[in-house]
């Protein structure tokens, strides 16, 4: 709880109180309310006690700022609001214009609206069964689901007998890991293969939305329960701190040992760790290693410091092993480490501090707590010198193609002349995303390497350079942008 100190209002400047407005998707299922205006329906935007705004195709008339028009909010069948509202402004948002009104005959009640839906959602439940959305799933993936269900249901099972045999002799802990390698040699090449073929029995769905979502959902409801032994999966699919990629499982996938209370979870996490995407991250830390060395040596042959920033830091592995493998003590690196998350941070901090202590000579360690949104709206944010090196992997593949320009066009403005950014994205095509898109709920825009290129092909007009590299487990590629000038 927060002292009254605290609570500072506007601090110090009159602030006309709003109400606040919050997401129609936050609040309601998809498709669940709609604003009639003359006969015509437009799906609604956001909400708040006093207002709404929907969403209007680019060349539709609806009326003008500060026209009072008569308006119906219909959450399902039912009429949540009815009434004159006076159109307050329009915002052109991509594809269609968003139009904002202010309601005029009374309030929304947004708990009772909440209500409405959940209490549809019960009766549609119950009413339609799991083939609403299984109906719509081919015969060829429920086939493949189904196998990879039995799969893991018959090992879950035979390795806990097993387990439960050994638990009972002397020497218990030496025989699990025994039972625990022994089963994983007779599992890998039968479950990869599953996966891979899963992958292939999902491409025909992409056409068509239902299928796609009754697939996931099966595959949530049948296969993801299975897997929760392994601690990497049950953290990626559970988020609980809003996304897949945290730095707990950044640590898991670093560490790729046997984690989990049980040999059938030691088993799965394991594998987990050894799937393409995961490879991948021990492969992307190694290529960051070794750009920061190559311009460690390009800033030291013109007897310069390197300037190095990774957004998006997590653990920042690359950072503590650079410093801990190098055969002599490491100068001159100054490392700028950002985050959204506190506590990926403080792991960071720690664990790069350790490292600079013993092998680190006149180096240094900022970190900054902020998004990536922070530091595209003020560019001020970072503060102090230029960048020689920015890189930030595992997170552009979350971003839609207009923000993650936006992005790199704020990055490549913080590099110093000469310098690089590199920026690494999950890669298509690819035979690996089934378990992270179907069984893990963990989405990502992958990207072809000229999807990549074209992120930054704008900034080939100021005289940028390009070039796509693959990492070397071959599931991320990286984008590589060379800034022209200081002697490089
Ligand atoms: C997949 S991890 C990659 C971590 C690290 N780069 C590595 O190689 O291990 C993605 C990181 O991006 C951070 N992140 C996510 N959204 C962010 C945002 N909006 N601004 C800054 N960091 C963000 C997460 O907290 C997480 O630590």
């Amino acid at each position: 709880m927060r002292s009254y100190e605290e609570l500072v209002g506007g601090m110090g400047r009159a602030v006309a109180f709003r109400a606040r407005r919050q997401l129609v998707r936050d609040l309601l299922r998809d498709q669940a309310a709609v604003l009639v205006l003359r006969g015509a329906q437009f799906p609604l935007y956001d909400l708040a006690i006093s207002g709404v705004s929907f969403l209007v195709p680019q060349n539709q008339a609806v009326g003008g700022i500060h026209d009072v028009v008569d308006i119906e909010i219909v959450v399902h069948d039912a009429t949540a609001y009815r009434g004159p509202a006076r159109i307050a402004r329009e915002e052109r948002a991509p594809e269609q214009r968003r139009v904002a009104v202010q309601l005029l005959g009374g309030f929304l009640d947004l708990p009772g609206m909440q209500r409405a839906d959940q209490e549809q959602l019960l009766l549609d439940d119950l009413r339609d069964g799991p083939e609403r959305s299984l109906a719509a799933v081919p015969e060829s993936y429920r086939k493949i689901l189904m196998e990879a269900v039995l799969f893991t249901s018959y090992y879950r099972r035979a390795l806990a007998e097993h387990e439960t045999r050994i638990g009972e002799s002397g020497r218990a802990e030496f025989a699990r890991n025994e039972l625990v390698l022994r089963a994983i040699t007779a599992i890998r090449p039968r479950w990869h293969e599953l996966r891979v073929r899963a992958a292939e029995a999902t491409l025909p769905l992409r056409a068509s939305r239902g299928a796609m979502a009754g697939a996931k959902e099966a595959t949530e409801l049948l296969l993801t329960p299975i897997l929760q032994a392994a601690p990497v999966l049950s953290r990626a699919y559970h988020k609980p701190l809003g996304h897949a990629g945290d730095f707990t499982v950044m640590t898991h996938i670093y560490k790729d040992g046997f984690e989990g209370d049980t040999v059938f979870g030691r088993v799965f996490h394991k594998l987990a760790c050894e799937e393409p995407l995961s490879a991948g991250v021990r492969a992307w830390k190694d290529l960051v290693k070794e750009l920061t060395l190559a311009e460690h040596r390009r800033k030291a042959s013109q007897s310069a410091p390197l300037h190095v920033l990774s957004l998006g830091c997590g653990p920042a592995r690359e950072v503590v092993e650079c410093l801990s493998e190098a055969k002599t003590r490491v100068s001159d690196i100054h490392w700028t480490l950002v985050d959204q998350e506190e506590r990926a941070l403080s792991v960071a901090y720690h664990d790069v501090m350790r490292a600079l202590l013993s092998k680190g000579d006149s180096c240094s360690l900022q970190c900054l707590f902020m998004s990536f949104e922070q530091l595209i709206k003020d560019a001020q944010s970072l503060q102090g010198e230029l960048q020689d090196f920015i890189y930030c992997v595992g997170l552009f593949h979350y971003l839609d193609k207009r923000r993650a320009q936006n992005l790199l066009a704020t990055l490549y403005d913080r590099l110093a002349p000469g310098g690089l950014v590199a920026v690494g994205n999950a890669c298509w095509p690819n035979d690996h995303f089934w378990l992270a898109d179907f069984v893990l709920d963990w989405h990502m825009f992958y990207r072809t390497p000229d999807e990549l290129r074209d992120l930054a092909m704008p900034l080939t007009t100021v005289g940028a350079t390009l070039e796509v590299r693959r990492e070397s487990a071959g599931a991320y590629d990286f984008i590589l942008i060379r800034k022209p000038g200081g002697g490089a």
